[in-house]
């Protein structure tokens, strides 16, 4: 992929929360039907990177392009309706709305497309059968599915997945991570955010490192080695 054909391409990206320099200034590609990891430790700026491109922070500087076209000054929902849709960190459902309800939250800011209800509930077969049941009253890592069914329905180019594995049990991960190969497959380009690094150099075509804000690393997981990789993850 040369940076001409990315789906998107972020250049010199800073991001600030308030005065506050979460990101001084990060260069990333993503292809589309490419799945990029991104791995850091806590509070390296992951989700301030997967924020600002949905322009869910104060203020940035650089450029982030999507499909060739600039997404400076353009609104959350105009960037969700124009192909981009995130999987938020803790998930952010609906307690009391029903399974069924919190997914079609998702075709309703998103795209025309061909993914629905029926293709979710394909992905997740567990969510079909609770499909009335409200979102509270679902497990953990089913709530994660409820979560990821809803971003899909948006019928993105791009996915954008904020720690999908954080405190769930491995084989849920396991259940919920099976499913990215075939949504790569219809050409969605995905970039899986993670604390876990080895399940996502696993599932990744290629990866970017965080520390304190800058990539430190970046590159095929084939092409690399784990010492290597924790020593750019802890700054050693
Ligand atoms: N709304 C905010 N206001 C002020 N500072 C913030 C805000 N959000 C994040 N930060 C700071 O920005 C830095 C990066 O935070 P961010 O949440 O992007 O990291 P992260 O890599 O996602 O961490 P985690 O793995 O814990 O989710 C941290 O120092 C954090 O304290
Ligand atoms: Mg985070």
């Amino acid at each position: 992929m040369t940076a001409d054909d990315a789906l998107l391409r972020i250049d010199g990206l800073r991001v600030f929360h308030g005065k506050f320099e979460a990101l001084p200034g990060v260069d990333m590609q993503v292809g589309a039907g490419e799945v990029v990891s991104i791995i850091g430790a806590n509070g390296a700026g992951k989700s301030s990177l997967l924020k600002a491109i949905v322009g869910q922070v104060d203020r940035i500087e650089g450029e982030i392009a999507f499909g060739g076209s600039s997404l400076a000054g353009r609104a959350t929902p105009a960037i969700v309706a124009g192909g981009i849709a995130l999987v938020p960190e803790g998930r952010r459902l609906f307690p009391s709305l029903s399974v069924e309800e919190n997914l079609s939250m998702g075709a309703e800011v998103g795209r025309k497309g061909e993914i629905g209800l029926d293709e979710v509930f394909g992905m997740f077969p567990i969510l079909r059968e609770r499909r009335r049941q409200r979102a509270r009253e679902l497990s953990g890592g089913q709530q994660q599915m409820i979560a990821v069914g809803r971003a899909l329905m948006a019928n993105p180019r791009l996915l954008l997945c904020d720690e999908i594995s954080l405190g769930l049990a491995p084989t849920i991960v396991n259940d919920i991570y099976r499913i990215l190969p075939q949504v790569r497959d219809r050409g969605i380009g995905i970039v899986v955010v993670e604390q876990d690094i080895g399940r996502s150099l696993k599932v990744a075509d290629r990866f970017y490192c965080m520390l304190e804000g800058k990539f430190s690393l970046t590159g095929r997981p084939e092409e690399t080695d784990r010492a290597t990789v924790m020593k750019h993850y802890f700054g050693l």
